[in-house]
């Protein structure tokens, strides 16, 4: 059972166009609940997309949610805070005890919410430490780096296993999710969806982002 009735749909600005940046967002500002940014370093994922100098002239009153998909997330933090993001979710992966904490009280003190994401092998123990500081979960269901892959229904089991230890915890899912996953999503207890291809991928992004919500 998700914690919430309705599950937020995060469309993830990976997918845009980017040559048309605020064209896309403004596509999706109406009919979206939160708006994800993937940054990427090319280290702790193959890839390199965007940091805060992109999305600092981005015009939209949708909640920005940044997913640091890097290997020092502490590096980042200032430059995304200072344009008071909504929430900056950092990796498991990277990070010990001592690392999870600090990163969690300097978002917290910068006025954003804490997430902390789990590859779609990373155990759900390996955040014990930090489950109760943070504010969101978001469980990959792909490997990080790149849009348009393939959804892994063997994470359906982790979400609805941390969903029954954890009824009120906000628990995003990213990677693969379309109108068929995002169905089996909700099920398990994800209430925040986060897609790029399924929406950025649509021509209608409102009929998209419905499909998603009730699919
Ligand atoms: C992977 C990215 C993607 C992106 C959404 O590192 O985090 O999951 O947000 O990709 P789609 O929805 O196209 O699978």
């Amino acid at each position: 059972m998700a914690a919430s009735k309705s599950c937020l749909i995060t469309p993830s600005i990976l997918a845009c166009d980017l040559a048309n940046l605020q064209d896309e967002v403004d596509s999706v500002e109406k009919c979206a609940d939160w708006l994800q940014v993937d940054v990427m370093d090319g280290h702790f994922v193959p890839n390199i997309s965007f940091g805060a100098l992109v999305i600092q002239h981005l015009k939209t009153k949708l909640p920005l949610d940044i997913h640091l998909m890097v290997e020092n997330p502490e590096d980042r933090l200032e430059e995304f805070l200072a344009l008071k993001v909504h929430n900056i979710t950092f990796h498991a992966e990277v990070t010990d005890a001592e690392a999870r904490q600090a990163l969690i009280a300097a978002i917290h003190e910068g006025e954003a919410t804490a997430g902390i994401a789990l590859n779609p092998t990373t155990p759900l123990e390996a955040i014990d430490d930090v489950v109760r500081d943070v504010d969101l979960v978001l469980i990959m269901s792909v490997e990080p780096g790149f849009g348009g892959q393939e959804f892994l229904h063997d994470v359906l089991a982790k979400v609805q296993k941390f969903r029954k230890r954890f009824p009120a915890l906000m628990i995003q899912m990213d990677g693969g999710i379309t109108a068929e996953t995002a169905k089996c999503c909700r099920e398990a207890g994800a209430n925040n969806l986060v897609a790029g291809s399924a929406i950025f991928g649509a021509k209608d992004r409102k009929k998209a982002i419905a499909s998603l919500r009730k699919a």
